[in-house]
């Protein structure tokens, strides 16, 4: 059967600007938009871009996907520090309200409160994936009914972090569960490098599995995949499922 994604696959030095390009048009189109944003290497040029572009957050709500636990609150790899760093800080129209994880007082009660501020209606939520096919951190075993919850970290996340510049691999995390990211109106999913060539395709191609949760976007009416020309190359336009 055909998709029912829409796929975007632009050259590698087009990507970052023609995403920010659709998000600069959709924040002009709705001000006041309450977006889900991911960190992480992928969307780093991306927001470099909304920055370059002078993006009109100004009416806009932010909310942040995942946070690492058990990092000092000023360790470099903390998610809510870095989306401050490389977009909320540098623009010159910022956003209205910007809503890291507060990690205030038990995990569960802090995914519990970051949830009730998802659950109030998102807009637009972006996502990279991961090459263990995790989005957020629903990482592979998740559901596509998964809640927002304190998850444990697979392998490959904390060499991740570690590699972000985490002092210490973390071990556990907060992520907005599949449910949650589900219910947007509309989802974007990033994805950019040959490294994540074979787990687009396994994800958008595949069957839908929770050995590969980014599969289950694929039942969101609303989700387009911007892809730059390196991970796009195993997709042969045509789902398992
Ligand atoms: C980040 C996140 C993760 C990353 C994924 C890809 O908030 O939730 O799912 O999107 O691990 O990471 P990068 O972009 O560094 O390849």
């Amino acid at each position: 059967r055909s998709p029912r994604y829409r796929l975007e696959v632009l050259p590698p030095d087009a990507w970052a600007g023609h995403v920010a390009d659709r998000l600069v048009e959709r924040l002009t189109a709705r001000p006041t938009l309450r977006i889900c944003l991911p960190t992480g290497d992928t969307p780093t040029p991306l927001y470099d871009a909304l920055v370059g572009r002078g993006a009109p957050f100004g009416g806009a709500e932010v909310l942040l996907l995942d946070e690492y636990l058990g990092l000092s609150e000023d360790d470099p790899a903390r998610a809510g520090e870095r989306l401050r760093r490389e977009l909320i800080d540098r623009l010159a129209d910022p956003p209205a309200a910007y809503h890291p994880i507060d990690l205030a007082g038990p995990p569960d009660q802090a995914a519990g409160r970051h949830d009730v501020l998802a659950a109030a209606g998102l807009d637009l939520t972006l996502v990279g994936i991961g090459r263990n096919g995790h989005v957020g951190f629903n990482e592979p075993g998740s559901d596509a009914d998964s809640e927002t919850r304190v998850v444990a970290l697979a392998a490959e996340s904390r060499q991740v972090a570690e590699a972000y510049g985490a002092s210490e691999g973390p071990r556990s995390g907060i992520t907005l569960g599949l449910r949650r990211l589900l219910e947007s109106a509309e989802i974007w999913l990033l994805a950019t490098g040959r490294s994540k060539a074979e787990i687009l395709a396994r994800a958008l191609e595949g069957p839908e599995t929770p050995q590969v949760p980014a599969s289950f976007l694929r039942r969101h009416h609303r989700l387009t995949v911007l892809a730059d020309e390196a991970a796009a190359t195993r997709l042969t336009g045509r789902p398992s499922s």
